[in-house]
C-alpha cells in the first residue's frame, strides 16, 4: 500500500515536470520572436500566414541570414517550432 502511494508521487511529479519543460522551451521560442521578429517588420508579417514546420524554419533561417547576430540557429529552430505551433499547416 505504501509503494502504490509512492508510485502515485513519483507519477504526478514527473508529469509536472514533464508538462513544465516542454510549455518552458515553447515559451522560449515566442520570447524570442516577439523580440527578434519585430525588428524589421511587424510581427503581423508573420501572424498572418500559415506554413509548414518545413517552411517555418526556411523563413526563419532566411530572416537570420539576413541579420545573423540577432539569433542563432538553435534560437532560429525554437522561434520555427513556436511559430509552427501556432500557426501551422499540414
Ligand atoms: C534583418 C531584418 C529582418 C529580420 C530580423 C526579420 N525579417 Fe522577416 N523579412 C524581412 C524582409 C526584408 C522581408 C521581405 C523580403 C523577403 O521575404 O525576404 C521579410 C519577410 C518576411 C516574411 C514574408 C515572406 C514569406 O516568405 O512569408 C515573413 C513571414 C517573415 N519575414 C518572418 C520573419 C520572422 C519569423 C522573423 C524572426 C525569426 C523575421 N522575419 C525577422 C526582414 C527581416
Amino acid at each position: 500500500m505504501k509503494n502504490l502511494f509512492f508510485g502515485i508521487i513519483c507519477f504526478i511529479t514527473l508529469c509536472t515536470l514533464l508538462t513544465n519543460t516542454s510549455s518552458a522551451r515553447s515559451n522560449q521560442g515566442k520570447t524570442l520572436f516577439k523580440k527578434n521578429c519585430i525588428r524589421c517588420h511587424s510581427l503581423s508579417k508573420s501572424m498572418n500566414k500559415w506554413k509548414t514546420m518545413d517552411s517555418w524554419k526556411k523563413v526563419v533561417e532566411r530572416m537570420r541570414r539576413k541579420k545573423p547576430k540577432l539569433y542563432t540557429k538553435d534560437e532560429g529552430d525554437e522561434i520555427a517550432k513556436y511559430l509552427y505551433s501556432v500557426r501551422g499547416k499540414n
